[in-house]
């Protein structure tokens, strides 16, 4: 029986060296065959003895039964971002930084430990006394994913550690990959097998390494590279090496793979040199890597420099240029976005660039189009980098046929039909109902819109949400889930739409029990009754916000009268300007939004007419607020919303015009500001005996 238990233990030791010797010393000690006779072996031995089986056993390595979901893992050490670089000034200006923040101790050219950016995933390993205890992905840098039984299936992952000099409590934080030459095999295998294959490897080892089922995460040809550690605060780290380069030494010798490629350098020459070497070298590296990395080697010098933010200031990515190609431009298309914008997007033909095959590319808006002379039929270079959109860059015009056909934009909307009018769009004339996350729209540009926002598909779902939102028609339960459902299956097209629902509608919706189908009837029943400014607010006319809607309800008064100003008689409401004004007639003039704005009337939706003038009256009617600092009791949000109900406005920045600041804790400059101006300074008590007068709601 001892036998047994000794011979187990001693193979268990053999088959881990020879993973080490095969995967992180890329030096096998012995062949295939006698591997899997050692491993057959222990198989058998720990089949016949149950006893003396162990999770951390290489035989465990096949993978555990399927995980419902993953666990959330917070990080003991935060797993951080890296500064980027493109450009080498920025590298010198980094380089300056550091010996600035070391210069107390006369530091002259600083040494740096650069290595290898791996394109994989982050992932840190807890070891305990050695022994591999969880691992996690690096989720939002807080908190990851447990994936713990997927990262034991890697044998390039020790399952304990070599030698004897590490720290009881270690975090081991590297990147999860798939070489090269392993992914084409295994997408070979998957074509075969008439199964999906992967674009490139980082999508490749991310969809396996996220695999509920571990054992499918083991068939896999997964690798892990260590790159640095985490110590736990309040755990002994004491006997870790003084520089980052030991460090990744002492990585390797307690048998994890490290990068081949680290070196020592020195100064911004040696970064720039190494820079050129892993240049050279990128296309033979067994791996995919998007540029190297450089950290200052001491490891005191480290912690003296510190963190900015989320990023260290001891550490930066210097990353390679976006790989380029060159394809034939097939056609050229629109897509309309969520908010209406359309964009022309390339139709190309399939070309490989910066790891996947890419047959669209945008073209941004039609000023880039002519900029770039882009014509259908060209031959064009197209530029993909990591996880963005791909994009054209430039034409060759030598290579133009003579039938190549300029592009023009259509004047009507592809998708609903709808006039699509041209813009200037500028940042100054945003305001809170504009967009946040359309990245299309940067400075100042001409995008060409789709004014259906009501009626548009593409817009659908955006304008159902927007209209449901708290501040509009403030419908309860009305969210993203269940938008997208009521849109998919075709049950509401328009915000008109709602209003017709019944509970048979609902019934066939997941997760919708009788009981919230219930509720969100109430609920948009009780939104009918509404008030103009809040309706005009839905209606989400691009640039008109929450404050223009409610410029807009005083001074109309009536719905009808603002669907029939003109641009003159807008331009006279305050906070209208000339595109404001433009925006709000392109909307109203649209029959598709006159449509439904007339469903929804005729659904029941009413304001009392008086409303408006009720709001003038209020007890702050006029007066200009400026909120800043926290207020004791109110948010900043809820002040503001009483402070409009009453009749007053509130802007964000404190000028002669500003009648009172309202200042909470820790207000800063346009507290100053004020104080500067002579601008009367309240704090929420004030506001509140100001408000009295005023009604709650409005
Ligand atoms: S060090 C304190 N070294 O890059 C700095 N990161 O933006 C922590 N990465 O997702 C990171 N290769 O997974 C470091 N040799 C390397 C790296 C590397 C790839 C990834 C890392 C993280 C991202 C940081």
């Amino acid at each position: 029986m001892s036998s047994a238990r000794d011979r187990v233990q001693a193979l268990r030791e053999a088959i881990e060296r020879h993973n080490i010797a095969y995967y992180a010393l890329d030096a096998p000690l012995i062949g295939d065959a006698d591997y899997d006779r050692l491993f057959a072996e222990l198989q058998a031995l720990e089949a016949e003895h149950p006893e003396l089986r162990s999770v951390d056993s290489p035989t465990q390595r096949v993978g555990a039964a399927p995980l419902p979901e993953f666990a959330a893992r917070a990080h003991a050490t935060p797993m951080l971002s890296l500064n980027n670089a493109f450009a080498d000034d920025e590298v010198a200006a980094f380089d300056r930084r550091v010996r600035e923040g070391l210069a107390s101790d006369g530091a002259g050219e600083v040494n740096y430990s650069a290595e290898p950016k791996f394109d994989g995933l982050a992932v840190s390993l807890r070891y305990q006394d050695g022994r591999l205890l969880q691992g996690a992905t690096r989720g939002d840098g807080t908190t990851g994913e447990d994936v713990t039984a997927n990262l034991r299936t890697l044998r390039s992952i020790p399952l304990r550690l070599q030698g004897s000099d590490w720290p009881a409590v270690l975090d081991v934080r590297g990147e999860v990959l798939m070489l090269r030459s392993d992914f084409a095999q295994m997408n070979e295998q998957q074509r075969e097998k008439g199964e999906k294959a992967f674009v490139n490897p980082r999508n490749a080892a991310a969809g396996s390494l996220r695999q509920l089922d571990p054992r499918i995460t083991a068939t896999r040809p997964l690798r892990f590279f260590a790159y640095g550690v985490g110590v736990p605060a309040g755990t002994a780290g004491a006997g870790l090496p003084a520089t980052h380069s030991e460090l990744l030494d002492r990585l390797a010798a307690w048998g994890f793979p490290v990068a081949r490629e680290r070196r020592r350098v020195l100064g911004l020459a040696g970064l720039l040199a190494y820079y050129a070497e892993i240049g050279r070298l990128r296309a033979t590296l067994p791996y995919d890597i998007d540029g190297v990395v450089y950290k200052v080697d001491d490891l005191a010098a480290q912690a003296r420099l510190g963190f900015v933010s989320r990023a260290p200031r001891f550490a930066l990515a210097h990353k390679f240029a976006a790989e380029e190609a060159v394809t034939e431009l097939l056609e050229i298309s629109i897509q309309v976005g969520r908010t209406g914008a359309l964009t022309p997007v390339a139709r190309l033909k399939p070309v490989f660039v910066g790891g996947v095959t890419v047959i669209n590319a945008t073209l941004h808006n039609e000023d880039e189009i002519r900029r770039k002379d882009v014509r259908i039929g060209d031959t064009v270079v197209v530029r993909r980098a990591g996880d963005v959109i791909p994009e054209v860059v430039r034409v060759l015009p030598e290579k133009r046929p003579a039938a190549a056909r300029r592009f023009s934009m259509p004047q009507s909307c592809p998708v609903c039909g709808s006039r699509v009018v041209r813009s200037e769009e500028e940042k100054s004339e945003k305001d809170e109902n504009d967009e946040k996350d359309e990245r299309e729209v940067q400075g100042v540009a001409a995008v060409a819109r789709c004014t259906g926002g009501l009626y548009c598909p593409a817009q659908r779902k955006q304008a159902l949400l927007h209209f449901a939102s708290r501040r509009a028609m403030d419908i309860e339960g009305l969210g993203d889930k269940l938008v997208e459902q009521l849109v998919d299956n075709a049950i509401v097209r328009t915000p008109a739409d709602l209003y017709q629902l019944g509970v048979a509608a609902l019934a066939n919706l997941e997760r919708l029990a009788e009981k919230s189908a219930g509720n969100l009837l109430a609920a948009i029943e009780k939104s009918k009754q509404t008030t103009l400014a809040r309706f005009i607010y839905a209606l989400g006319i691009r640039n008109v916000g929450e404050a223009t809607a409610r410029e807009l309800a005083r001074h109309f008064g009536a719905l009808e009268r603002l669907l029939a100003a003109d641009e003159t008689q807008l331009l006279q409401v305050p906070e209208v300007g000339p595109i404001v004004a433009q925006c709000i007639r392109q909307f109203c003039s649209e029959p598709h939004n006159q449509t439904v704005i007339e469903q929804l009337r005729a659904a029941g939706v009413s304001w009392s007419e008086s409303d408006a003038a009720a709001v003038s009256a209020g007890a702050l009617a006029g007066k200009v607020f400026v909120l800043t600092g926290a207020l004791p009791s109110l948010t900043r949000d809820a002040a503001g919303q009483r402070i409009m109900a009453a009749g007053g406005k509130v802007t964000g920045s404190v000028s002669k015009k500003t009648d009172f600041v309202v200042a909470g804790a820790e207000a800063g400059s346009k507290l100053e500001k004020a104080q500067r101006l002579g601008v009367s300074v309240i704090d929420e008590g004030q506001l509140l005996a100001l408000l009295q007068a005023a009604p709650e709601n409005p």
